[in-house]
Order: structure tokens, then C-alpha cells, then sequence
């Protein structure tokens, strides 16, 4: 081996080194030191033995003190051969081994602790090392439960609080619902407790704490109620519907959540409602007094807690029968529109579009506008607005229709004779009726008397005559418009005339008509022949013979036919009809003649004389009398009613006249000549036997 310079010199420098430290750290070398001999933790089994083992070097026979914290508990001089010093109340369980080590026997959970071990030795310093003894039990019979009262939803925390009979716990882990909890803003895991802050229904479920040492571990759960609500309800009207009709029947059934369930109560205006299990609002047969709001009160029997939401039941009914309308004047100016709905739940609410958009009323409804010629046959509707019917009326205002005046004549029981003018216009209001005489109005006064509503004049006054002078009239009249009738009174007349025998020609039978304004209060029925028969007091018949018209019989105002019995067949007669007003008479009737000598009636000869030439004037007529129906007919909407004729009944039918029937002239054919009459009423005036007014109910003249 060859030995550079460099490497000699190396060495050697090496060598001196060690020498040199060697000598330095002479005193460190000798140096006492302790050090554990295992692991400084120590978990020991309560009872068990255990030992904290150290090893030493560095000095012979050094001293030893144990700390348990900073409380000496042992102190010796090793192989002294003088006793250990060992704390009094210690001695059963602390040991200490000749190298040091400290050793327990049947170690109790209260020497869980730093344990510390310092060495000395004169001149040689102190040296130390610390162990941590624990001491651990088996866990048993771990409870679990709520530090104090229930769970509730709302409060502040809910505190899980763990105990057990023996154990010493080194570490805890609790579960909800086998998920490991970690300590958050929910969660906060305390020494032995488990706290739920703000606990909610959610946290409801099973809880489990994991306790563990080193020598046992035990799982313990519990399951926790969190107590909620009750939540607002949900109210559920079954048959749901906006309203309900009177003697409906429906139920109010709730829906809230809450643990434990809450109970219901009902509470209607200021009244619980008790009988309701299960509190669901059962109703039958509801009235509308029933209708109203309704509120739903949840107790939460266990928290006290309550909640509560209202339903409204509407309960209707309605108005009995239909809406009615009708239209009034109002001072025969405007026009008053009604329509009336009564009752009901509520109260229908009524308008008349027609008129007006912004009237309308509950129940009843008035609305009064100006009377104006486009209300005049419009209908108007009312509508009626209800919840459970809709309903509607309509009225039609009208103006008077046009009409013909009614004339009547009786005699009263002062002799007097009465005529009656009666004037009704159909109309919408009803037409208001004034009545005037030529030019000045009439009033309820001396010979006059206006019936209560004004449809009707009565005049009396003895002497025909004083009947005639004037023209009376009658206005009927609405706001819509009027219609003005003049009625010309005539003096006693007749119009038209005929005779019918029987078979064997022993009786005739007379018939006329009377114009439909004239006068008559009754009819003397004359007769002219060789041999006039006529009938005494006494019913024996007897015969005479004349050459002037007698009286044979009177009839009253209403007859419009007269028999007379027990005439020869092989003699020949003449009648006439002579109208009478009280005492004076009017112009005969034509003459009738019946007879052999004849061979027919006057009349009959003169409807074969007639025939053709009538005949074709009758067909003139009808075409006319068609054509004028057909016009008629056209103008019917506007025209007036005209009463009823009074059916004069013939008792054959062999027309002998050639005119159209009266009634369709309206009773305008030209009366005699009253004039005369007016004029010198005495010459017309024949002295008769004693008047006998004919009974004054019947009417004898109808237009
Ligand atoms: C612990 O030590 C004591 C005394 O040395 C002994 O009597 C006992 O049996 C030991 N216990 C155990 C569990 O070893
Ligand atoms: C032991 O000592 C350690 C560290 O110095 C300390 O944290 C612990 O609390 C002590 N143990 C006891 C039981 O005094
Ligand atoms: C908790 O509830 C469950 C069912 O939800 C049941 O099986 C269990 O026995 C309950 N535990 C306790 C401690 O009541
Ligand atoms: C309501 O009451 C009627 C009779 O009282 C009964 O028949 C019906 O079942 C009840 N309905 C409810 C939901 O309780
Ligand atoms: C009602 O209102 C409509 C429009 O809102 C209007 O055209 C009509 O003229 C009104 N009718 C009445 C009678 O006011
Ligand atoms: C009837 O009245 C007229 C006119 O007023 C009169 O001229 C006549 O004398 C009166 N006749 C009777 C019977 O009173
Ligand atoms: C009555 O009326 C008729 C027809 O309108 C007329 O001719 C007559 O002169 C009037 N009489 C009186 C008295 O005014």
C-alpha cells in the first residue's frame, strides 16, 4: 500500500480529534440520564397491574422520585437497602422496581395522570421523563336521553344528554339515522351532550352515541320526537262551490300538519261549534243564517301551540216567485219603471239596461225617465241578477190605443133618465180620462158624476133633449201620448127593422136595432088592422077593428124583439116599433106588414121586388165589406178593441135587409131627423098611457 501525504496527514489529524473530544466531553459522558423503556402512553384496565418501566444510565444508585402531576408519591435511593418512601394513602397500589420503574397494582381509575420520574446523583445532575398513565373501566349501561323536556319545533335547542353507571369514555361519536354528526351550526357536540340548535320536524328520527375507550365501546340510541305545529290549516268546502243553496248539505274538512295531530274547534260569528269529532264541519240542510265565516282553530295538545284559518260559506236563496215590472206616471209627465224582487239571500240586484247603466237596485228598483215616443211599445227588461237564478220581467209602456166610447141608458128611480158614457184606452200606465162638454171641461157636479176612475160620465136629466144639445168628450191620456173621442148623443131611434112569423101565422115576432148612441129607454111595440087584437087585463082577448097604430105592448130599453100571439092567419096586420127616451118618442120604425091580402109581407114583397137589383147591390157591398175587413185587419195593431156586441138572435135567417149589419158601420148610418125632433119635441111627444120605465139594469145600447 503506498501512503500519499495527504492520507498520512488525514488520519493523524482523525486520530487527534478523538483524542482531543474525548478529553472535552469527559463530564457528559457520565452524565445521569432516564429514559422510558416503552410507550409513555399508557392505557391500563381499571384493576389491572401495570407498570411505567424506566432505564437509567450514566450513575450507580442514583435517587428516584415519582410525580403523579407535581405530587412527589415516591421517593428512593436505588439498592440503599433503605425502604422506599412511598405516600402513605399509596402504599396498596404504587411500587417502584429496582431499575426505577413504577408499577401499579390493581391499578384504580383515579390514577389516571402525568407521571413523572426524576433521577439524581450527586455530582452527576438530575435528569427526568414523564409518562401519561390512563386508566380506563368498561362502559356499561349507557342511557340516552333529552337533558330536559321534549323537542320542539321553534325553541332555541334541544340537548341529548348521554349517562351511564360506569365507564370512562375517551371518545363519543353520535348518529342521526346511522349518519355520523359532525358539529356544525345545527349540531354541537358538548362534553356529554349532543345539542340541536333551532330543532325542526326533520330532526325527528334515531339518535346514537358511539362511546369508546381502549377497552370497550358501546352504542346507545333513542328516538326523537320533535313536537310541531299545528301548521295554518288547509280548508277543503266539500262540494266545493262559490255559494250554496238553502238546504244544501256540505262538509269543511282540515289538513295541517303537526305532532302530535292537533285538534279542531270551529267557531262561527261568536259561537263554538261543539259537535264536530274528528272536526270536520259537517252541515245539513243549511239555512242562510248559517252563511257566514267560519274559522278553523288546531290545538297542538302537548305544545299549546294554535293556529287558525277562516272559510267563508256562502249560503243563498232565492226571492220566492219572479221579478214583476210595471211602469206608473209620474204627474202624467214622466214615466216610472219598477221592477220588484223581493227577498231572497241575498237580494237580487235589479237593473234596466235599456235605461240606464248606473241605476240599480236590491230587491226593488225604480227609475224614472222622461216619457219620450221611443218608449212607447218598447219592452223594457228588468234583469235580475241572483247568484242562484238569473231572472227577468219585462214591460211595455204604451200610449192610449185608440178605442170607441160605450153609451148606456137607464132610468133611475126618480125617473130620471142616466146615461152612461164609458171611455177606456188600453195604455201603459193607465190613461188618465178628463172629460169635457163642447169646449169646457166636465166636473163631478149636477147632472153630471164622474165614476172614481174617471172612465165613466153619468149624466140625468128628465128631458131627452137637453142630452142632445151638446157633444160631449173624452181624453185619455199618459205621458206617452192621449187618444179624444167626441160622442154625439142621437134622440130615440132605430136603425133597422124586420118580422118573422110562424108556420101557421098565429104569431109574429118583431126585431130592430137601435143605433149604438142613441137614446132609449124603452119601445112601444103598434099594430094597425081590420082586426086589431089586443090583451086586457083580464087575458081575454078582443077584437077590434082600426085603422091607426095602438100600442099593443112596451118593452124595455134592453129588448131588440117583441112576439105577439093569436093572430088570424087569414087577417091582415101592420106593426111599427116606436123607440121612446122617457117620454119622448123617437121616429117609428118602417112599417111591417103581414096578411092574405098581401100573400106575403111587406117586407117580402119588397125583397122579391128588390132581389136582383138588392142582390147585386149585396155583392157590391160584401166586396166592399171584405176590402174594408182586409184594411181593417192591416191597421189591427194600432186599432181599438171595440166591446163585444150584444148577439142579437133571429129566429130565422131570411135577411131582408140589404144594408151591412150596424155594428160593422160602427152605428154610423144617418138617424132620422132629429132636428125636428129638437126642434119641436111636443109634436113628437104622443100622449101615452102611463110610462113605464123598464128595468134599469140592462144595457140597451153597446158600441
Ligand atoms: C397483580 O400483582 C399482585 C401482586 O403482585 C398479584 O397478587 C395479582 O395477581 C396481580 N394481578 C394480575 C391481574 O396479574
Ligand atoms: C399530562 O401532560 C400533558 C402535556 O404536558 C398535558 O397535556 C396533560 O393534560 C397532562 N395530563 C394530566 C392528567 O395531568
Ligand atoms: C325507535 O324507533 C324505531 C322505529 O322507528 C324502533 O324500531 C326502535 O325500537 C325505537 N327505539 C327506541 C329506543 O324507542
Ligand atoms: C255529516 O252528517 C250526516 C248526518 O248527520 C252524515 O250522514 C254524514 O256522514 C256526515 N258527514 C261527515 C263528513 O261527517
Ligand atoms: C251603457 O253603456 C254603454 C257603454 O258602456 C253605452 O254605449 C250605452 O249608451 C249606455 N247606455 C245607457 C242607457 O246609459
Ligand atoms: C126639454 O128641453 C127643451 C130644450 O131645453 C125644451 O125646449 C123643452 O120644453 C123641454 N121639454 C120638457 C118636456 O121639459
Ligand atoms: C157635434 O158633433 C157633430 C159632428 O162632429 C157636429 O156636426 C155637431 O154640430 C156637434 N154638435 C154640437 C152641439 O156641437
Amino acid at each position: 500500500m503506498k501512503m500519499t501525504w495527504p492520507g498520512e496527514f488525514g488520519r493523524l489529524s482523525a486520530v487527534l480529534l478523538a483524542i482531543l473530544l474525548r478529553f472535552t466531553f469527559q463530564g457528559a459522558y457520565c452524565q445521569l440520564v432516564v429514559s422510558p423503556a416503552g410507550p409513555t402512553l399508557v392505557n391500563a384496565l381499571a384493576g389491572s397491574n401495570v407498570t411505567l418501566a424506566v432505564s437509567f444510565s450514566g450513575a450507580t444508585d442514583p435517587a428516584v422520585t415519582w410525580f403523579m402531576a407535581d405530587l412527589p408519591v415516591v421517593t428512593w435511593a436505588i439498592t440503599s437497602g433503605a425502604p422506599p418512601d412511598i405516600a402513605d394513602n399509596r402504599d396498596k397500589v404504587l411500587r417502584i422496581e429496582t431499575d426505577g420503574s413504577l408499577s401499579f397494582v390493581n391499578v384504580p381509575l383515579e390514577y389516571t395522570s402525568n407521571y413523572t420520574i426524576e433521577m439524581t446523583k450527586s455530582g452527576l445532575g438530575t435528569s427526568s421523563t414523564t409518562f401519561t398513565l390512563k386508566v380506563f373501566d368498561m362502559i356499561q349501561d349507557v342511557i340516552l336521553k333529552a337533558q330536559s323536556g321534549s323537542a320542539q319545533e321553534g325553541s332555541d335547542r334541544f340537548t341529548l344528554q348521554y349517562s351511564m353507571l360506569q365507564g370512562v369514555v375517551e371518545d363519543q361519536t353520535w348518529f342521526f339515522s346511522g349518519m355520523a354528526i359532525k358539529s356544525n351550526s345545527h349540531y354541537l357536540v358538548e362534553e356529554r351532550n349532543l345539542v340541536i340548535l333551532g330543532p325542526n320536524r326533520s330532526d325527528t328520527g334515531r339518535y346514537t352515541v358511539l362511546l369508546t375507550n381502549p377497552f370497550s365501546s358501546v352504542t346507545t340510541d333513542t328516538n326523537v320526537t320533535v313536537l310541531y305545529g299545528p301548521d295554518e290549516p288547509v280548508l277543503e268546502a266539500r262540494p266545493a262551490r262559490p255559494f250554496y243553496v238553502k238546504g244544501d248539505s256540505l262538509s269543511v274538512s282540515w289538513q295541517a300538519d303537526g305532532f302530535p295531530t292537533p285538534t279542531a274547534e270551529w267557531v262561527f260569528g261568536s259561537q263554538t261549534l261543539s259537535d264536530f269529532p274528528q272536526g270536520v264541519l259537517n252541515l245539513t240542510n243549511v239555512q242562510t243564517s248559517q252563511g257566514g265565516v267560519y274559522t278553523c282553530t288546531l290545538l297542538n295538545e302537548e305544545t299549546r301551540e294554535k293556529s287558525q284559518k277562516s272559510i267563508i260559506l256562502n249560503v243563498y236563496e232565492r226571492p220566492s216567485g219572479d221579478p214583476m215590472c210595471s211602469v206608473q206616471s209620474v204627474n202624467n209627465v214622466d214615466l216610472q219603471y219598477l221592477c220588484r224582487w223581493s227577498g231572497g239571500t241575498p237580494q237580487a240586484q235589479l237593473s234596466f239596461p235599456a235605461l240606464s247603466n248606473t241605476s240599480s237596485g236590491a230587491g226593488n228598483l225604480s227609475l224614472t225617465v222622461t216619457a219620450s215616443h221611443n218608449l212607447d211599445g218598447k219592452p223594457v227588461k228588468c234583469v235580475a241578477d241572483h247568484p242562484v237564478e238569473p231572472n227577468n220581467c219585462s214591460i211595455t209602456a204604451g200610449s192610449p190605443r185608440m178605442f170607441l166610447p160605450a153609451v148606456r141608458t137607464t132610468v133611475d128611480s126618480d125617473g130620471k133618465i142616466v146615461v152612461t158614457i164609458h171611455c177606456v184606452s188600453e195604455a201603459s200606465p193607465q190613461a188618465v180620462v178628463s172629460w169635457s162638454r163642447g169646449s169646457e171641461a166636465v166636473t163631478s157636479t149636477t147632472p153630471y158624476q164622474i165614476s172614481r176612475d174617471a172612465t165613466q160620465l153619468e149624466i140625468r136629466d128628465y128631458n131627452v133633449s137637453n142630452f142632445l144639445l151638446q157633444n160631449y168628450s173624452c181624453i185619455c191620456r199618459n205621458p206617452l201620448g192621449s187618444q179624444r173621442r167626441e160622442i154625439q148623443l142621437r134622440g130615440p131611434s132605430i136603425s133597422d127593422s124586420s118580422l118573422f112569423t110562424n108556420h101557421n101565422g098565429t104569431i109574429v115576432t118583431l126585431t130592430w136595432e137601435v143605433p149604438p148612441t142613441s137614446i132609449v129607454t124603452g119601445f112601444d111595440i103598434q099594430m094597425k088592422g081590420p082586426q086589431g087584437l089586443s090583451r086586457n087585463r083580464n087575458g081575454t082577448q078582443t077584437r077590434g077593428s082600426s085603422n091607426t097604430f095602438h100600442t099593443i105592448q112596451q118593452k124595455p130599453g134592453a129588448a131588440r124583439s117583441a112576439d105577439i100571439f093569436n093572430l088570424d092567419p087569414k087577417l091582415s096586420y101592420s106593426f111599427r116599433v116606436v123607440p121612446k127616451a122617457r117620454m119622448t118618442e123617437g121616429r117609428p120604425s118602417e112599417v111591417q106588414r103581414i096578411g092574405p091580402g098581401e100573400g106575403l109581407s111587406g117586407s117580402a114583397i119588397a125583397g122579391l121586388a128588390a132581389g136582383i137589383p138588392c142582390g147585386l147591390l149585396f155583392l157590391v157591398l160584401l166586396a166592399g165589406l171584405i176590402y174594408f175587413c182586409v184594411y181593417f185587419n192591416k191597421n189591427k195593431s194600432r186599432q181599438a178593441k171595440y166591446p163585444k156586441s150584444r148577439a142579437v138572435e133571429k129566429v130565422v135567417t131570411t135577411p131582408t135587409e140589404t144594408t151591412p149589419h150596424n155594428l160593422l158601420t160602427g152605428g154610423l148610418k144617418s138617424p132620422p131627423d132629429y132636428n125636428r125632433l129638437q126642434q119641436t119635441p111636443s109634436e113628437r111627444s104622443v100622449a101615452l098611457p102611463a110610462f113605464v120605465p123598464p128595468p134599469p139594469v140592462r144595457t140597451a145600447t153597446t158600441v
